[in-house]
């Protein structure tokens, strides 16, 4: 039997790592392989790239950034595939889709950006959940978690993550890539949203 691909999205703090964590206990619970994607990869040559770039110890175009973070997710294409035919549960937290949303809201053009993904041709997820915050949570969340100081580049930019939100949205709405997406509050508490979560998903 095929696997399932299960992709989290939403800005900065939305709740993308917490719901991964627990969604993976409750795949373990249920008796499922599970393997998890996370990205920027930091581990990898690229996710080093994208790390320097966002502690701006480098400079990179909205061109070289949008690419960039599209190789991060392309060297592990086969892996998918081969999580997928095997029959595994794969938990993404983050894919294309913010690459879209955070590039578009730095300059790339929206349609460009969508045309370019569809050649690319990464797996089609089995459901995409849209954990939506407000702006202003996103920031206090980041804030409590880092220290004011440490707040990378993304995080220190209010009218950004506005700007990443509303590309999240629209590709929602239109139901880019994927017909399964769902829109999640992520102000919730972490165990209703999880179980929002685990409820979408037919776990057979
Ligand atoms: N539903 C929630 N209610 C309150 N706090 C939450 C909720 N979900 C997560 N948090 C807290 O918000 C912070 C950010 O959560 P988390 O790391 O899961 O977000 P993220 O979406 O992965 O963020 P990033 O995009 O920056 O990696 C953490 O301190 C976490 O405990
Ligand atoms: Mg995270």
């Amino acid at each position: 039997m095929e696997g399932k691909m299960i992709v989290l999205e939403g800005i900065d703090g939305a709740g993308k790592a917490t719901q991964a964590n627990l969604l993976k206990e409750k795949f373990e619970k249920a008796g499922k392989q599970v393997s998890m994607y996370s990205y920027p990869d930091y581990s990898s040559v690229y996710g080093e790239r994208i790390k320097s770039f966002l502690y701006k110890k480098i400079t990179l175009n909205v061109e070289e950034l949008f690419f960039l973070y599209l190789i991060d997710m392309i060297k592990d294409k086969k892996r998918m595939m081969e999580d997928i035919h095997s029959g595994k549960y794969l938990i993404v937290d983050r894919f294309f889709f913010s690459t879209i949303a955070y590039q578009s809201a730095g300059g790339f053009d929206y349609s460009r950006a969508k045309q370019i993904i569809k050649l690319i041709d990464l797996p089609v997820p089995y459901k995409i959940f849209y954990i939506n915050v407000p702006v202003e949570v996103s920031m206090q969340r980041k804030e409590k978690q880092k220290g004011k100081m440490d707040v990378d580049k993304f995080e220190s930019n209010k009218a950004f993550l506005s700007k990443v939100s509303e590309f999240y949205k629209k590709l929602k709405n239109e139901r880019f890539y994927s017909e399964s997406w769902e829109e999640i509050d992520g102000t919730q508490n972490i165990e209703l949203i999880n179980d929002l979560i685990v409820k979408n998903i037919n776990l057979v």
